[in-house]
């Protein structure tokens, strides 16, 4: 089965692309460093020819309230209508859980268009709405960093592993559409200043963590399960401590350079 991966070279894309070539699919990566461009329209076509499921895990340069809208509601617009023409059978979209719930920030008010124009179009589609990536904590401290301090408020979060988000992604890519709107999250919840406060701790960042119930996440205002999915959410293996292992094991120069 011919997947087309809008977005493919990115985090989640490149790793949903190697799991699905591994289990035999025809998967195709596409972006704009390989001459697919959702927003010019450049490649699209040929990119689609006998696609059976477009996969969207693009994300726009710019985080710019109106650069942001625009870049969602342009490529968006452009993967339907081509893949229509195209005949795909199934689009696939990776969306944010609480999307909502967030939309004080003008990121959310673009993934929320996104998934509107998607339940309008005629293609048969699957939202998948993930909760934030382990990968993400550093930019999420990052945003709220000022000096040597990062206030963040106590609300829970449930964040996976971006090769679980990839995981997920292969299943549903390779199922039939379910026309609605799934979430998946984590094995675990935290608070979200302990999230941060581990991650830094564990990469040797001297950053301190100050739990402040007034403080932003991403500078929107969230209350304790804003950013948490229901119950019914399908949940990713990879818990966090194993990750950080994973992500702060050094690497083995002395079997790259053998004495
Ligand atoms: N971060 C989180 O915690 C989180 C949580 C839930 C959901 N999500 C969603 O997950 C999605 C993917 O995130 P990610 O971190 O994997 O993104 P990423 O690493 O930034 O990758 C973005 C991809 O989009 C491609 N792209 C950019 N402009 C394009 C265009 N005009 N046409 C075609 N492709 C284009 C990029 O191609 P180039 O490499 O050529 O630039 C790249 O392959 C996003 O939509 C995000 O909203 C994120």
């Amino acid at each position: 089965m011919k997947i087309v991966v809008i977005g493919g070279t990115g985090l989640i894309g490149s790793k949903l692309v190697k799991k699905l070539g591994e289990h035999g699919q025809e998967a195709v990566a596409a972006a704009p460093s390989s001459g697919v461009n959702s927003i010019t329209g450049e490649g699209l076509a040929d990119a689609l020819k006998g696609a059976a499921v477009v996969v969207d895990v693009t994300n726009s340069p710019s985080w710019e309230d109106a650069a942001v809208l625009k870049f969602f509601e342009t490529s968006t617009r452009n993967l339907l209508a081509y893949g229509a023409a195209a005949g795909v059978g199934h689009h696939v979209a990776l969306s944010v859980v609480g999307t909502e719930r967030l939309l004080e920030s003008g990121f959310f008010r673009a993934k929320l268009a996104q998934e509107n124009l998607i339940k309008a179009s005629s293609i048969p589609y699957t939202i998948v709405r993930a909760t934030q990536f382990f990968e993400f904590v550093t930019k999420i401290a990052d945003f709220s960093t000022k000096g040597n301090q990062v206030g963040l408020p106590p609300a829970l979060i449930q964040p996976m592993s971006a090769d679980d988000v990839a995981s997920a992604l292969g299943r549903i890519a390779t199922s039939s559409p379910l026309n609605r709107t799934i979430e998946i999250g984590g094995p675990e919840m935290f608070r979200l200043d302990e999230f941060a406060r581990r991650a830094l701790a564990a990469f040797r960042n001297p950053r301190e963590v100050i739990s402040d119930s007034h403080a932003r996440y991403y500078g929107i205002q969230v209350s304790e399960r804003s950013l948490v999915p229901d119950n019914d959410a399908q949940l990713g293996e990879t818990r966090f401590e194993d990750w950080l292992t994973q992500a702060t094991k050094p690497v083995a120069n002395a079997d790259l350079h053998p004495a």
